[in-house]
């Protein structure tokens, strides 16, 4: 699959996922979605909580939501978000689970989309083999 068609696939999936995002606290909704090596798309939103700390991220659900159906093999993400990149939490989760070169394009409020991969997001990442 070439990127733009990746790009566009879960940049709209990932506006879905926004539509169920559970945030009546900060109202931030963020959708995400990654692909799978088969083309298979797997979304997640932000799930906040009234103790707000156990508060999760769209990247976050939708990772481990890919992980939880036994598949580990992702290779693209999006994220529709109102302003910004993704937090430092789920910059380390994606280097657990996604390649260094994956791309992962952010789509913000004004239309605006930035792609970067997992490597620029959190450059020097402490990784599985870092515990060999
Ligand atoms: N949030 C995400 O889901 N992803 C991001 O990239 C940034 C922040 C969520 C967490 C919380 O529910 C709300 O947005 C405000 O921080």
């Amino acid at each position: 699959m070439d990127e733009t068609t990746m790009r566009d696939a879960l940049l709209v999936a990932a506006e879905n996922a926004a539509t169920r995002a559970y945030a009546p606290y900060s109202q931030f909704h963020v959708g995400a979605a990654v692909m799978l090596s088969d083309g298979t798309i797997v979304q997640g939103c932000n799930i906040e909580n009234a103790s707000y700390g156990l508060s999760v991220c769209a990247e976050r659900v939708a990772i481990w939501s890919a992980v939880a159906q036994g598949r580990q093999d992702i290779v693209g993400m999006g994220l529709i978000v109102p302003k910004g990149t993704p937090c430092g939490a789920c910059r380390q989760v994606m280097s657990e689970f996604c390649p260094p070169d994956m791309p992962v394009w952010v789509q913000n409020a004004d239309g605006t989309v930035h792609r970067f991969t997992v490597a620029e997001l959190l450059p020097a990442a402490f990784v599985p083999d870092d515990l060999e």
